[in-house]
């Protein structure tokens, strides 16, 4: 039995999982062996879940029927898109909004697939989870604007669909792989604190929409997946005062802030997730013969890192840093960036349930206990 508490769980092994790993030392993350550029590159989302949940590439059949189901499952029923309506109305947080409707869509299950244990049903209720994310997204982004949610569209990708079903309008092909390679590269990140989340729900057999849920909830905090809109918010402060972002960095390392987007719990050098999305925000600035965004945060990362060292103190940018960047240049609205982060995640959390439930154990560990040993009970009239 461990007796020194490992806060944070940091550096403790807590199971086994075939899905992810990170060299943290030499910025190297694989999904199932194979390398992120590659499948940045070549893959397309729906391919990657398929890895993430099968274990292998599928074959262009198995693509074409998994891609198929998920694209059946895209409508959500109008006793959810009300709950989404009624969030967006009230001006709910884009990620508690999506927290709320995603737990709701347990109301409309079918009978069949109501037993937790049966891993193939909660292989269907995943799919069902994914294909319905961007439409809840998309549907209240709609409805905040006071205009009426977009049905899918028959024939494109989830990345695609999902711009599509924000806009009304069939996206341009670089927008659309654009957020397709955001997707990949943020569907799975090994025991991060969301997926662990899940898995600690799952280890319950509580069903995968308790999972799915509490993987939003955990996902959605400044430490985790909110680090992205902090970044634009910041680069947008920085540009509304009229600051110069070097001048704005400088300030804020003398007052003690940490950066958004800097830092990683694994990572001691540049996150590879980062370095990709870095490209793809220079790409839009020169098609949008605009690099204002693209300098700003160049300038902030050089400053950190050669001014002040913070790589050599293993601080370096994360996926956060030009991932906002990125959307922020596509004009999808800042509070989105981590709802985009869930609906990509879903796909690493679902794995990790999969798995973990395949050779389940109750994940239940213990606490140091501090408080009083023997204390004396005080009538209430007396305290
Ligand atoms: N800016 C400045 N200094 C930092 C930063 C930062 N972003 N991150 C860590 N540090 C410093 C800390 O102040 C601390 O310094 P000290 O030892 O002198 O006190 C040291 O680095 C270690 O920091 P910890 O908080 O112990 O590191 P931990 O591994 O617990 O934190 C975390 C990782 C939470 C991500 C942290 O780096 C952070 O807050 N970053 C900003 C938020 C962010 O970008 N989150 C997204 C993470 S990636 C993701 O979830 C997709």
């Amino acid at each position: 039995m461990l007796e020194d508490v490992q806060k944070g769980l940091e550096g403790v092994l807590v199971a086994e999982s075939g899905l992810s790993s990170i060299d943290g030392d030499a910025g190297r993350l694989i999904y199932r062996g194979y390398n992120i550029e590659t499948l940045a590159r070549e893959a397309t989302y729906e391919e990657v879940l398929y890895l993430l949940w099968h274990g292998e590439l599928p074959t262009s059949e198995e693509l074409e029927e998994f891609a198929g189901s998920i694209q059946d499952e895209r409508e959500i029923d109008a006793d959810v898109l009300e709950i989404v309506r009624r969030q967006a109305v009230a001006d709910e947080e884009p990620m508690a909004a999506l927290r709320t409707a995603v737990s709701a869509l347990s109301m409309s299950e079918p009978e069949d697939d109501a037993d937790p244990e049966d891993l193939d049903a909660t292989l269907r209720k995943s799919r069902r989870i994914t294909a319905k994310i961007p439409t809840i997204l998309a549907a209240f982004e709609r409805y905040r604007l006071g205009e009426a949610p977009v049905d899918p569209h028959p024939d494109l990708g989830l990345a695609a669909n999902f711009l599509y079903m924000l806009t009304g309008e069939e996206p341009d092909p670089v927008a659309a792989e654009t957020i397709d390679q955001a997707l990949i590269l943020h569907a799975d990140h090994g025991l991060n604190a969301s997926t662990f989340t899940s898995m600690v729900i799952a280890s319950t057999m509580a069903d995968v929409y308790s999972a799915v849920t509490g993987g939003i909830g955990a996902l959605s905090g400044p430490l985790h997946g909110g680090a992205n809109q902090d970044v634009m918010e910041v680069l947008i402060e920085v540009d509304e005062s009229d600051r110069d972002p070097l001048e704005w960095v400088k300030n804020a390392v003398d007052e003690g802030r940490r950066i958004p987007g800097f830092g990683h719990r694994v990572y001691n050098v540049k996150d590879p997730r980062a370095k990709i999305l870095q490209e793809r925000c220079a790409e839009l600035a020169e098609a949008n013969g605009d690099e204002k965004w693209y300098d700003y945060t160049t300038t902030i990362e050089q400053y950190l890192t050669e001014e002040q060292g913070l790589v050599e103190k293993g601080i370096a940018p994360n996926v956060d840093f030009y991932s906002g960047t990125v959307y922020y240049q596509l004009g999808i609205p800042v509070d989105m960036y981590t709802p985009i982060f869930a609906m990509s995640r879903v796909g690493g959390w679902v794995g990790h349930v999969l798995e973990y439930q395949d050779d389940n154990r109750l994940i239940r560990p213990r606490g140091r206990y501090i408080g009083p040993d023997d204390a004396e009970w005080v009538p209430i009239e007396e305290r």
